[in-house]
């Protein structure tokens, strides 16, 4: 029996391009695992109104982990008007699949390593090395919102914060309310998901992206739980940054930095950033890792005007492949998957367009195989 039972998402688009690519070099490396193929994205919103399957949760449940490539997803009016027939007009509401997997299997911690591997001439600079932690359930992305502001919530918020003055004569149908909920419990698991991280894999230094100055209440909250959890950690420092003057320093000087720790929305916003230091989109993997299962993705999404051409770059679905081995435990075989993606980029022989090259997605994940 193998060891591991792996659920493959390829979803929309490009997405199953890249899960090809994927394919090849898990056989190659040779994995004691069971593949198994699970429904999501477009697809089955047109024909099922529900891009993620409750069948997929299902299967989900019985699998290690997953393997997701890329969704195509579309405004509200669009994705109403691509139903089937037979669904249209039924207040159908498209919500994304991959948010809603974060969500329902817990999946805190948003894993987002960006390093430049030597040669792509992409690269900011080729001494990067930055990993990102994206606490990936709560604040302003757990979707608490309101419009109109309700009139109950209203009375409740003037009651209790002298700041909603400034709303007086305002009326409630031109107010939208977005919430930005942090618990303590969140804040904590994250940072220690950070710390650990910089431990197992020796970085010197976490850096708090936040602002605390502001954001007074849930920023705040998290600097001081960060501080408490950082004095376990005698050789790792906490460094403390604004995430505007992150944003900064990233491009002055991003080779100073090592894990970095945010919060929902900063972490989206600084991982891209990072992302684009060492290639963009091409060669950007995350881990949506909770305490019993995982997701691992490209961040990329489903590029529709490159669907099936097999031309874009493989690179950050092998690095997502990469971080499922390490998750796993399958420590060696995610170094050794690392190694060949880096000197397939030093050859500089086998590029995808968008480092300049002519190769298709099948041929540079076939000459990375060849490097394992
Ligand atoms: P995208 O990431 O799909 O593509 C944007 C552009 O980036 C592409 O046109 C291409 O030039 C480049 N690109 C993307 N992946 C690449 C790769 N592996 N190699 C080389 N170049 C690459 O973003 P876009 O066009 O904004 O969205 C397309 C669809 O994907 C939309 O429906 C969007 O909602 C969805 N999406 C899904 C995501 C996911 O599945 N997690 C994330 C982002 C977007
Ligand atoms: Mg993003």
């Amino acid at each position: 029996m193998a060891k591991y039972k792996i659920a493959l998402m390829p979803g929309d688009g490009i997405g199953n391009d890249v899960m090809d690519a994927a394919k090849i070099v898990l056989d190659k490396i040779g994995l004691s695992a069971d593949y198994v193929h699970a429904d999501i994205g477009w697809e089955f919103w047109c024909q099922e109104g529900e891009p993620l399957p409750e069948r997929t949760i299902e299967l989900l449940k019985t699998c290690d982990c997953g393997l997701f490539a890329a969704i195509t997803s579309k405004p509200k009016e669009e994705a109403e008007a691509e139903l089937c027939p037979e669904l249209q007009g039924k207040g159908m509401i498209y919500r994304s699949p991959i948010v809603r997997l974060r969500q329902r299997f817990d999946l805190y911690t948003n894993l987002r390593p960006c390093r430049a591997f030597k040669g792509n001439p992409l690269n900011y600079r080729d001494d990067i090395d930055l990993v990102v932690f994206r606490e990936n359930t709560q604040g302003l992305y757990a979707g608490v919102e309101f419009h109109p502001l309700p009139d109950d919530l209203r009375a409740k918020l003037e009651d209790l914060s002298p700041n909603m003055a400034a709303f007086e004569g305002v009326s409630s149908e031109d107010i939208a309310l977005s919430t930005r909920i942090f618990t303590r419990a969140g804040c904590q698991r994250i940072v220690r998901q950070a710390f650990e991280y910089a431990k197992r894999y020796n970085y010197k230094t976490v850096t708090l992206v936040e602002k605390p100055n502001v954001i007074r209440e849930t920023s705040g909250l998290m600097v001081r739980e960060a501080r408490k959890i950082a004095a376990e950690y005698a050789d790792i420092d906490l460094w403390e940054t604004n995430v505007d003057a992150m944003a900064m320093w990233l491009v002055k000087n991003p080779q100073d930095y090592g894990v970095l720790v945010a919060s929902n929305m900063f972490g989206d916003i600084i991982s891209d950033l990072a992302a684009q230091l060492v290639g963009g989109l091409g060669f950007a993997a995350s881990g949506n890792i909770g305490d019993d299962f995982a997701v691992f993705e490209p961040t990329h999404g489903s590029a529709p005007k490159y669907a099936g051409m097999y031309k874009v770059n493989p690179t950050a679905m092998l690095l997502a492949t990469k971080l499922m081995l390490d998750w796993l435990g399958e420590r060696d075989k995610g170094l050794a998957l690392q190694q060949a993606i880096a000197q397939v980029i030093a050859a500089g022989k086998v590029r995808t367009y968008d480092m300049g090259g002519d190769a298709s997605t099948l041929e540079m994940a076939e000459a990375i195989a060849d490097h394992l």
